[in-house]
């Protein structure tokens, strides 16, 4: 069992674990969502959860699961192509109580299985090691977690690039990204979200790394 932001996330499958860089960002998103909350809520008596939240590449289900517990008006989308993932997902919603008003788990390709559906807030960790590196990886995490959540091809960009090019059409409006990355693609990165259309910001971990973008259009 893994703490990450108060919740408990089982990771008795073969999952990808989570790792304290994702933890960061994921609490400075969930203060925008609970902001945007205040916002446009406050005088809720019961909550609706209209406030539309991805967590597209879910894992474990933890970034979802912390906003779904960290906030109170929300309602998650929980996106994964590995059947393994899509059960210890469910398994850590029920472990945090959430209720089954608040989500739905959706087996699919990126976004091929969202139809035209939008979002407030799309967050992501996709697989972002280049397979290249493949040799720099502990064996550890080689032996216990699964390939497809860690490599991704060339320089590690191939889901990155799949991502960025359809996102923009699953924001609503004013809807923000926010997505992990190695800071070793930044400058690919920066490349891709202009030729997107992208308005975009770059930001550092605990660690001081360039780890993840907040993007809008
Ligand atoms: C780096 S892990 C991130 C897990 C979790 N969000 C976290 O931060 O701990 C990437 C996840 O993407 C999933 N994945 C890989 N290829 C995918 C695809 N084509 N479509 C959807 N999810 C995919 C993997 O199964 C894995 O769970």
């Amino acid at each position: 069992m893994i703490k990450f932001l108060g919740c408990k996330i089982d990771v008795s499958k073969k999952v990808f674990l989570p790792r304290p860089e994702t933890e960061y960002w994921t609490k400075i998103a969930i203060k925008d969502i609970a902001n945007f909350e205040s916002k446009t809520s406050h005088s809720l008596k019961k909550p609706n959860y209209n406030i539309k939240v991805l967590d597209i590449f879910a894992g474990t289900g933890c970034i979802g699961i912390a906003v779904l517990k960290h906030t109170k008006n929300t309602f998650v989308d929980f996106v994964d192509i590995d059947e393994e993932s899509l059960d210890q997902i469910l398994i850590n919603l029920s472990l945090n109580k959430i209720s089954p008003k608040r989500y739905r788990i959706i087996k699919s390709n990126v976004f091929a299985n969202l139809g035209g559906k939008r979002y407030h807030f799309i967050l992501a960790n996709p697989p972002y090691v280049a397979l290249e590196r493949k040799n720099e990886v502990d064996k550890e995490v080689l032996q216990k977690e699964p390939h497809n959540a860690l490599f991704a091809g060339k320089k590690g960009l191939s889901f990155i690039k799949k991502f960025l090019k359809e996102a923009k059409d699953h924001l609503k409006p004013y809807g923000k990204i926010y997505m992990e990355f190695d800071p070793r693609q930044i400058g690919e990165l920066r490349k891709i979200l202009i030729k997107k259309g992208y308005q975009f910001e770059f930001r550092k971990d605990q660690f001081k790394k360039w780890r993840y973008l907040v993007a809008w259009v």
